[in-house]
């Protein structure tokens, strides 16, 4: 499958694509919002595309008119405010959505965060932050696509563990990005992850036991 990271100089995103080179299993496609980020990534031969996700529906959708998957990990960051918040981690996710639908593109993995779907769960502190996960998951759970949301814990810069927690509501922890894209990878073409959405934190089973099988 040829991807869409959305995201894909993030650092999950550079996790990601730096498996996904490994496995050979899929095709990145890199979208980027600056020329140099775009330099650095054809230099590894991974092909990439310049659009920023404050740019229109029309833009996205171009980008993703030769891939099969769309991957959104990206994310406004916590050193801006609530008005980026809104406009990269809710419109930004849901014209992400939207260009999916106008190419014709069915797949879409969501990288949201633990509790979002749960208000009580959300720490005063960035409770815009959740609010923008939360409505963008929900969005995705109402459209036809055929997605998955992952809602990682607190993450860390640690050396991935290849060991997770993928299912159990409710759970606080927090897990390597390393993790969190490996994972992300795996449920890319497991059917028996359409439609889902999980909470995922570091655990005690392996990724291939903790994913669910058709
Ligand atoms: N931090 C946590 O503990 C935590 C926990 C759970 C979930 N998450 C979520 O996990 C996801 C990935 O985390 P991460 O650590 O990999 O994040 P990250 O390193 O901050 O990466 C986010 C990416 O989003 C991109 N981005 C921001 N605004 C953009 C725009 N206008 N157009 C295009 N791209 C844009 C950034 O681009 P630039 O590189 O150009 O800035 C960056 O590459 C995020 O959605 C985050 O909210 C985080």
């Amino acid at each position: 499958m040829k991807v869409l990271i959305i995201g894909a100089n993030g650092k999950i995103g550079q996790l990601l694509i730096e498996q996904m080179l490994e496995d050979k299993q899929h095709v990145p496609l890199a979208m980027v919002r600056k020329e140099e980020q775009a330099q650095r990534y054809q230099f590894q031969g991974v092909e990439t595309v310049l659009v920023d996700l404050e740019s229109s529906v029309e833009e996205i959708a171009e980008a993703a008119r030769t891939c099969d998957a769309i991957i959104f990990t990206a994310g406004s960051g916590g050193s801006t405010g609530p008005d980026k918040t809104l406009l990269i981690d809710l419109d930004g996710a849901v014209k992400a959505m939207e260009a999916a639908e106008q190419v014709g593109i069915s797949r879409f993995v969501l990288v949201s965060a633990l509790g979002a779907e749960d208000r009580n769960r959300w720490p005063d502190s960035i409770r815009p932050y959740y609010v923008a996960k939360h409505f963008a998951d929900r969005i995705l759970e109402s459209t036809e696509l055929i997605y998955t949301i992952l809602r990682p814990g607190g993450l860390l810069d640690d050396a991935g563990q290849g060991r997770v927690s993928l299912q159990t509501p409710g759970e606080s922890g927090s897990i390597p990005r390393a993790d969190v894209a490996a994972v992300i990878a795996a449920v890319l073409d497991n059917p028996a992850t359409f439609r889902k959405s999980y909470d995922l934190v570091s655990g005690s089973q392996t990724i291939e036991e903790a994913l669910p099988r058709a």
